[in-house]
Formats: C-alpha cells, sequence, structure tokens
C-alpha cells in the first residue's frame, strides 16, 4: 500500500519541503505560541494558566527541536488511538531528524504533536490555538463573501421556485445552464483554497481579497492546467436521470472560513439543483495544517451568519490596531447572509448535509492506506456518487506526495483509490506542493519556464504558491 516512488523529503534543497521545515514551521509554532499567551492573558483560572505556561513551554520545546534538526521524539501517549501508529512508523522510519524526513509523515506529526501536548492538560483539552487566525481571515473576506451570497441566493431561488433558470426554455437549455452553473459553483469552490493560512506568511489581506472576487475567478481560468469538471458533472447527471432516489456527494474538507464557506455554497448549489440528495462532509479532528476544518468551526460560521451585523461589528484585532471600525452591513446584504443561514442550516437540520468526522484523516501516512487501515470508511465511501478531495494537502495524500513524473496519469498516482476501487474521485486542488500528476506532455517544462517557475533549477517553484490549480478525476472502474 506504498508506491515505489520515493516521497518529498525536507532534505531535498530543491523541494517546498525544504523551505517548510526551515521556514515556515517555526513561524507557525511561534504564532501558536502568541495566541496560547493571549488566552492565559485574558484569564483568571489559575489552573489554567498554570497549564497554559506549560503548554508554552511544550511549544518552544518544540521548536527548539526542529530549529536544532534533532530527532522526531515518540508523541506521548495521550489517550488516543492514533498515536501508536504515528510512532511505529517513526522507528520504521528510523528515528529521523527533522530535516531529513519523509515530508508528509513529518508535517503531519507536528500537528499531532501539538495536539498531543494539549490533549495532556486538563483545562485546554479541545482548545484550537488557531481558531483565532481562521475567524479573522474570514471576516477579512467580507467583500468576497457578500458578492457571493447575493449570487448563491438568486440562484437557489430561482431554482427552487421554479425547478428552472432564467430565459431557459427546454431540457438541453437547463442542462447546459446547469453545466455552467456547475463549474462556476466548482470553480469558486476550487479558489477559495487558494487562501489558507498556512501560506499567509506571504499573502496580504489585500491579495486575498483580489484573489476571491469575480473578476480574479475568471482571470483564473487559465491557470487551471487540467480540468475535468464536464466529467464530474456527466457523473452526477446520470446518476440524477437514473431515477436514484439517494444520491451522496462527500467533501473531504480543507480549510476553513472563506473555504468552507464557498464549500457550503458548492453543498447548497448540489442539493438545491438536484444534483444530489444528500452531501457528506469530512472535518479533521484536530487542529490541522493551520486552517482546517474541525467540527466546531462549521458552528461558528454557521452562527457567524445567523447574526451577520453582529459578527461583522464585533472589532478584530486588527481593527483595533488600525483604529477603524467596520462599516455597518446594508439591509440586503444582511437578508442575503441570513437567507444562508436559514438555507443551509435546514439542509442540516433535515439531514442532507451532514458531518462525519474521522481519525484517518489526520494520520501520518497517505490515503494509499484506506483500504487496510480504515476499510468502513472505504466502504462508505463507495456509496458515494462523487468524493471530492479538496485542497492541497489531501492532494499530496492522494498522490502519496511522492516525486511521480508530471505525466502520470491521475488515477495510477492515486494507488488503491484508483481504478478498481468503486470510488469516483475528484479532486479541486490549487498547487502548494511538489507533487503534480496528470499533465500533458510538456506542460510542467512550459510553466516551469514562466517567471517565477523554477526554471533549470531543478525545483517546480510554479506549484507552490497556489496560482496554479488542477481539477482531476478519476471513475473507480476497473
Ligand atoms: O504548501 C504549504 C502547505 O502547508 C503544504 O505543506 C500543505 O500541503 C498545504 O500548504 C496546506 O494547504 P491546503 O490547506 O490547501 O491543504
Ligand atoms: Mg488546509
Amino acid at each position: 500500500f506504498e508506491p515505489k516512488t520515493p516521497q518529498y523529503s525536507t532534505g531535498d534543497a530543491t523541494s517546498f519541503a525544504y523551505v517548510s521545515a526551515r521556514e515556515r514551521w517555526p513561524v507557525i509554532i511561534t504564532q501558536g505560541i502568541d495566541d496560547v499567551h493571549r488566552s492565559i492573558w485574558a484569564s483568571e483560572d489559575e489552573e489554567l494558566i498554570r497549564e497554559g505556561k506549560w503548554i508554552v513551554s511544550e511549544l518552544a520545546r518544540l521548536k527548539y527541536e526542529l530549529q536544532h534538526d534533532r530527532k522526531l521524539s515518540p508523541i506521548p501517549d495521550d489517550g488516543e488511538g492514533d498515536i501508536a501508529a504515528y510512532n511505529k512508523e517513526l522507528e520504521a522510519l528510523g528515528n529521523p531528524k527533522w530535516h531529513f524526513v519523509p515530508w508528509l509523515y513529518s508535517e503531519c506529526y507536528l500537528y499531532r504533536r501539538i495536539s498531543s501536548i494539549f490533549k495532556h492538560t486538563q483545562k485546554w483539552k479541545s482548545y484550537d490555538l488557531f481558531a483565532r487566525q481562521k475567524m479573522s481571515t474570514f471576516k477579512s473576506s467580507r467583500p468576497a463573501v457578500l458578492e457571493l451570497a447575493a449570487r448563491y441566493k438568486d440562484i437557489v431561488t430561482e431554482l427552487e421556485s421554479k425547478h428552472t433558470l432564467k430565459g431557459v426554455h427546454n431540457q438541453e437549455e437547463l442542462e447546459e445552464a446547469e453545466k455552467i452553473l456547475f463549474t462556476e459553483m466548482c470553480e469558486i469552490c476550487l479558489w477559495g483554497n487558494a487562501t489558507d493560512l498556512s501560506l499567509l506568511t506571504n499573502l496580504s489581506y489585500e491579495d486575498i481579497q483580489k484573489l476571491q472576487g469575480s473578476e480574479a475567478r475568471k482571470a483564473s481560468e487559465k491557470n487551471i492546467i487540467v480540468n475535468h469538471l464536464g466529467k464530474a458533472f456527466d457523473v452526477l447527471t446520470a446518476a440524477q436521470r437514473s431515477g436514484k432516489k439517494e444520491r451522496r456527494v462527500d467533501i473531504v474538507l480543507d480549510n476553513a472560513g472563506f473555504e468552507l464557506f464557498v464549500d457550503l455554497i458548492l453543498a447548497g448549489y448540489l442539493l438545491a439543483a438536484g444534483l444530489a440528495t444528500t452531501i457528506v462532509l469530512h472535518p479533521k479532528s484536530i487542529p490541522w495544517f493551520v486552517s482546517d476544518v474541525l467540527p466546531q468551526d462549521f458552528a461558528a460560521l454557521i452562527s457567524a451568519l445567523a447574526d451577520p451585523q453582529k459578527f461583522y461589528s464585533t472589532l478584530s484585532d486588527d481593527d483595533k490596531h488600525s483604529g477603524s471600525a467596520p462599516s455597518p452591513l446594508s439591509e440586503p446584504e444582511v437578508s442575503n447572509l441570513k437567507f444562508l443561514f436559514e438555507h443551509w442550516s435546514r439542509f442540516h437540520a433535515e439531514g442532507q448535509l451532514v458531518l462525519r468526522p474521522n481519525t484517518f484523516w489526520t494520520a501520518g501516512g497517505s490515503f494509499w492506506r484506506l483500504p487496510k487501515t480504515e476499510p468502513s470508511l472505504l466502504e462508505d465511501l463507495k456509496e458515494s456518487e462523487l468524493v471530492i478531495f479538496k485542497g492541497d494537502l489531501n492532494y499530496r495524500k492522494l498522490t502519496a506526495d511522492a516525486a511521480w513524473p508530471a505525466t502520470t496519469p491521475f488515477a495510477e498516482a492515486i494507488g488503491p483509490l484508483g481504478p478498481g476501487s468503486g470510488i469516483r474521485v475528484l479532486a479541486l486542488r490549487t498547487c502548494k506542493a511538489d507533487v503534480v500528476v496528470g499533465l500533458p506532455e510538456g506542460e510542467d517544462e512550459r510553466i516551469k519556464a514562466t517567471e517565477g517557475g523554477g526554471g533549470d533549477s531543478g525545483a517546480r517553484k510554479w506549484a507552490w504558491s497556489g496560482k496554479w490549480a488542477v481539477v482531476q478525476f478519476s471513475d473507480g472502474k476497473a
């Protein structure tokens, strides 16, 4: 259940792994330390303060070990079942050091290790050290959120009132219109991933807002270098036509905040258009890669939409610093956001929008291991018409983060989830790491030769920044 192709390592000087381990991770730990400090200052609970200081010292120790290239130490038992597998793998890797270790494993280990620190306390067991960052970036995506809310309300209202769309006269036109909308919704959902927090170290809020607007989305279409959305649409319409009553679509989530918002836009659209009857969302179970969705992030988003005026008028720390208060929402803006709240809450209450956590998503290995380590999850996913994997990390896990030639077919690179798996996979991925597969001959070289693409340095730099994307499908048939 592992590919023969070697995986990327933090020791490869030409890989983004190298920069990640040496530059990005220490910054991420430091931000975590700052966050814990702030919660300590805000509290008067002595026990909480005492434990908080211990957490800070443990995080500082982890950062020290990382920066001084020490060995990864076994994760202390925190009572959870997944630790044994992490530690077994560490041993199998020969107790590696931080600067020469498989990238995928070590990055997962980092977040699992952080989580175990919190789990060793009483007062901080379910604390999320990244929650503040997640909510404040969501707040700063306000222009795009408002634009999308208005668009969503229009589309859904039309679909639900007449079960058709403006200017559409027959079945053929309806399908064509639906295909265009489906593509738009999926592309919104795709680019919502370009803005994750672990890369925020080099993106300003202004950059983010630019990325999120609809103009930017149109301009970005040429940056989707492989686009199989048509195949995914065909799968969903075929199921719909077959008269099958229960038609499920799964979304293996990536990031909270704006990305989760656009995931729900897609989910709500699929339900309203009748392209699916149930959407199953798969969140993470521990704070993960900074921005990933935890069940409580879903709740936080919904409650922000329940009272949007209050949400947007509460000052964020950035507002406090700049001294500028955010302007109040207009009446239609409030009503559009409340529409989303009601629509999504209703789906959730009626069981059409389901959250289904599983610790498999935060294991240290790739999805190649799914059949062996979590067969029941595999069986569950087979029930789905389409399993959408969001974001970069899910793509790395699908392809085992191995150094495949870029022309390797996608279905081959996903191994056991490919041909014969019985799972229809759709990856919506903005590229933020080295691994890329399924490209036409010469495409990698062409983009390498563009500005900042990496040239002949041996590094595939173009794939690190989230500027380019791939949308890839595998039908799971033998
Ligand atoms: O490239 C930086 C990085 O942290 C990768 O290590 C990781 O795969 C990715 O970003 C996380 O991005 P996403 O939230 O899209 O999975
Ligand atoms: Mg993520």
